[in-house]
């Protein structure tokens, strides 16, 4: 049996739901909230108090993980189309990531992965992958 990718079973459509799922927790996080508005509105000069403001920039944000997730796991190539190499630890330095912001963002990403019902296989194979790229991200 030839291997299948969890793109090839997941599709765009489940890296959709998964971020969506993940995204949708985000703003009200207390822990990543923060972190996340504060990003977002600054880049593109906005209050990051007001949620309605921010809406789009964070749905911008959730398409970028999107993508990424949908390269890394076996799709198309949008992400590095648009923006280049991942080059994620890097990207990540500007943000203050000690080990209760990872074990949080795990937190939200496995919430949301467990709402898809996946088979155990890949569900293993992605929280593998989460969990050590989360590590990986850890800074502070
Ligand atoms: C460990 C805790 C983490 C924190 C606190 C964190 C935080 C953030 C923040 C604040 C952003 C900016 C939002 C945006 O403009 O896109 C971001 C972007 C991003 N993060 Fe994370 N992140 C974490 C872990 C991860 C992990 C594990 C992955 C991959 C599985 C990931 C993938 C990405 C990607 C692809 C972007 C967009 C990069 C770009 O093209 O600019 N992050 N992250």
């Amino acid at each position: 049996m030839t291997h299948r990718s969890p793109y090839d079973r997941l599709g765009r459509d489940g890296f959709d739901l998964l971020t969506r799922g993940f995204y949708d927790a985000i703003p009200g996080d207390d822990i990543l909230g923060p972190m996340y508005r504060r990003h977002l509105a600054n880049e593109h000069g906005v209050d990051p108090d007001d949620p309605a403001a921010l809406a789009p920039y964070m749905e911008e944000a959730r398409g970028r993980l999107r993508d990424f997730l949908v390269q890394r796991f076996g799709g198309p190539t949008t992400y590095s189309d648009g923006r280049g190499h991942p080059r994620l630890r890097m990207r990540h330095a500007p943000f203050a990531i000690d080990h209760a912001a990872a074990e949080r963002w795990l937190e939200l990403m496995f919430a949301a992965l467990d709402a898809m019902g996946l088979e155990a296989d890949l569900y293993r194979e992605l929280r593998v992958y989460f969990t050590q790229t989360a590590l990986f991200m850890v800074n502070r």
